[in-house]
């Protein structure tokens, strides 16, 4: 009872300010309610996006462990190595995108990014952006959706084994049988790979030798469960941030050909390099504002183990926080005219004006988003490449014609619209 009137306060009443957020953020390590949804699909053990992970808090030594190993595999050497693979795959999705039949904008980015982990990470390119034999990207969207719809139906408390039983039961078991059919296809060849070229130096390990190395001491199912939670965080993200930013540069003509005109002078016409990142600084003000106006994960969730104390206020131990990252994003005390899109707002001069936590895309403090560098580079790859060779043109003239929607990432109810034309004539 108590966690739904602090869930109210927290949503209805603009109780949002950056330093609340911050102090929540930075206390506490584990959600509850919001990811008790995903634990379970229809009764069924579930989350590929979870798995077993679920289990694993701030009072179990596994996860710092975990992650202690994994920042490892995120260190800018191994960052950078991955950038050829961003570019070489962000030239198949422009092929794509340039195509009459291209497919929906949320497909199209899920399927480069998962090329762009699997060629990166996991050392081979599985073509989901131009074969139809793996349909990854759809069986994770379905069981999101799956996850969303019980989600609101959890809220009325019905109970979860009448929703397994009578509501697509046997479809979902069926996405998450090719879920896992497709990590394990991945992780048979990472292994096979491993056992040729096996990489021991803690400088180059990504994570799937880190994961394969024997260091962690992990059974093959939570190997599986680590793939996959980092397939599907890698992909539903970055895929949904850039089918916002491609919109929002379809909507901002005078923002995307300032853009063109960077990757223009500093890159021109040649392969992007991880030297060339550097210098597309307003390509990355682009994104950064693209993810404060429309982050990919509006709401995080945390579980209040002990007090905390805010100012004059306490949140107090056992009760369930949301931190409604939209709406923190809107937020007029923080950005002046919140609706307008601005990517001026992240000069140097404007960050230093603003309270650190009053911008969470990635979340915040020991349980934030690992793979934020990462997701950068190769958003950053991906719509250089994108920009300098198709002009984007959308209809919508303002952001509150779309609806939204979310589960874990936010999307709009219909298909974005959005087109793309070629910049020169081939
Ligand atoms: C635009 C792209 C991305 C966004 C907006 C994003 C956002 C987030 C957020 C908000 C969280 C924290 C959730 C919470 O506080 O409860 C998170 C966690 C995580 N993200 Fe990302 N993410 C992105 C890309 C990536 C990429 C590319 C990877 C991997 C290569 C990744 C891997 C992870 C993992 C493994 C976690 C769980 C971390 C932990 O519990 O220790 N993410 N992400």
């Amino acid at each position: 009872m108590i966690s739904k009137i602090w869930l109210n306060i927290l949503w209805c009443s603009g109780f949002l300010l950056a330093v609340v957020v911050g102090s929540v953020l930075v206390s506490l390590y584990r959600n509850r309610y919001i990811y008790r949804f995903a634990k379970t699909v229809n009764g069924f053990p579930f989350y590929p996006v979870i798995g077993n992970l679920h289990k694993i808090g701030k009072t179990s030594p596994q996860w710092k462990t975990r992650r202690r190993h994994f920042v490892k595999s995120f260190s800018p050497s191994i960052l950078k190595s991955f950038v050829e693979f961003f570019y070489t795959n962000s030239t198949a999705l422009v092929d794509a995108l340039r195509k009459p039949d291209r497919p929906d904008l949320y497909i199209a980015f899920q399927n480069y990014s998962i090329d762009g982990f699997c060629e990166a990470i996991m050392g081979r390119n599985y073509n989901t952006q131009k074969k139809s034999e793996y349909s990854i990207v759809e069986d994770l969207d379905r069981l999101q959706e799956i996850c969303r719809k019980r989600c609101v139906f959890e809220v009325f408390n019905l109970s979860v084994v009448i929703w397994g039983f009578i509501h697509e039961g046997l479809k979902t078991l069926g996405y998450l049988k090719a879920v896992s059919e497709f990590v394990n296809v991945i992780l048979k060849d990472k292994r096979r790979d491993f056992k040729q070229s096996p990489v021991i130096a803690d400088t180059t390990l990504k994570i799937a030798d880190t994961l394969l190395n024997g260091d962690m001491k992990l059974t093959d199912k939570e190997i599986e469960d680590e793939i996959t939670l980092f397939l599907s965080a890698a992909s539903d993200t970055t895929g949904t941030t850039m089918a916002f930013i491609v919109t929002l540069l379809g909507m901002y003509e005078e923002v995307q050909e300032k853009m063109y005109e960077e990757v223009m002078t500093y890159v021109g016409d040649k392969a992007i390099g991880p030297e060339d990142l550097h210098n597309l600084k307003y390509t990355e003000r682009v994104i950064l504002e693209s993810m404060r106006i429309l982050p990919p994960i509006p709401t995080v969730g945390r579980h209040a183990k002990q007090d905390i104390h805010c100012g004059s206020k306490v949140i107090p131990k056992g009760v369930d926080i949301y931190i409604n990252i939209i709406k923190l994003h809107r937020n007029e005390k923080f950005w002046p005219d919140p609706l307008r899109f601005n990517p001026d707002r992240f000069l140097p001069e404007e960050v230093a004006k603003r309270p650190k936590y009053c911008y969470i895309p990635f979340s915040a403090g020991p349980r934030n988003c690992i793979g934020k560098t990462y997701a950068i580079m190769s958003m950053k790859t991906s719509l250089a490449n994108i920009v300098r060779n198709l002009k984007i043109t959308s209809k919508y003239k303002s952001l509150e014609e779309l609806n939204f929607h979310s589960f874990v990432t936010m999307r709009t109810i219909t298909q974005l619209d959005c087109h793309f034309t070629a910049r020169k004539k081939e």
